[in-house]
């Protein structure tokens, strides 16, 4: 699996604990910023890793700011992406589940690294079950 990864100052903290686990779990990934704590818009993080994701670059996306809230919401505004923004493990394995999600967003100013390890942990290894929820995700990308 082959992920990118953005975040914007807010959340850089917290992309720099959760990249060293994507190296742990042998993840192919991209790291397209932000590098610095100067103050930057998370529009300009999350649309990049979002439409990388859409074209089929990377397999997910995972985007990270103060709340998790702007980055979701520029993710969902993109074509063919279901972002999820999780703060519990319990999300992170329905999300996968049931919505199929290709991108996460958390929030670095709710949650602390351990818990944000163990949501990404469960989000890379939880897989789509198909079935009565493709209908129901059909239905979202009609709204796309
Ligand atoms: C930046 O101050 C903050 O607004 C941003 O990181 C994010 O929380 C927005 O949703």
């Amino acid at each position: 699996m082959k992920v990118i990864i953005g975040s914007d100052h807010a959340g850089l903290a917290l992309k720099k604990e959760i990249v060293p686990l994507l190296e742990e779990m042998g993840i192919e990934y991209e790291d397209v910023g932000a590098h610095e704590t100067e103050s930057v818009d998370y529009p300009d993080f999350a649309r990049p890793v979002s439409e990388a994701v859409a074209a089929g670059t990377y397999e997910r996306g995972i985007l990270i700011c103060g709340t998790g809230i702007g980055m979701s919401i520029s993710a969902n505004k993109v074509k063919n992406i279901r972002c999820a923004l999780v703060h519990d493990v319990f999300s992170a394995e329905m999300t996968r589940r049931h919505n199929d999600t290709n991108v996460l967003a958390m929030g670095e100013r709710v949650i602390g690294p351990g818990l944000a390890k163990a949501i990404v942990t469960t989000w890379l290894e939880t897989e789509y079950e198909g079935g009565r929820h493709q209908r129901r995700v059909e239905k979202m990308m009609e709204l796309d």
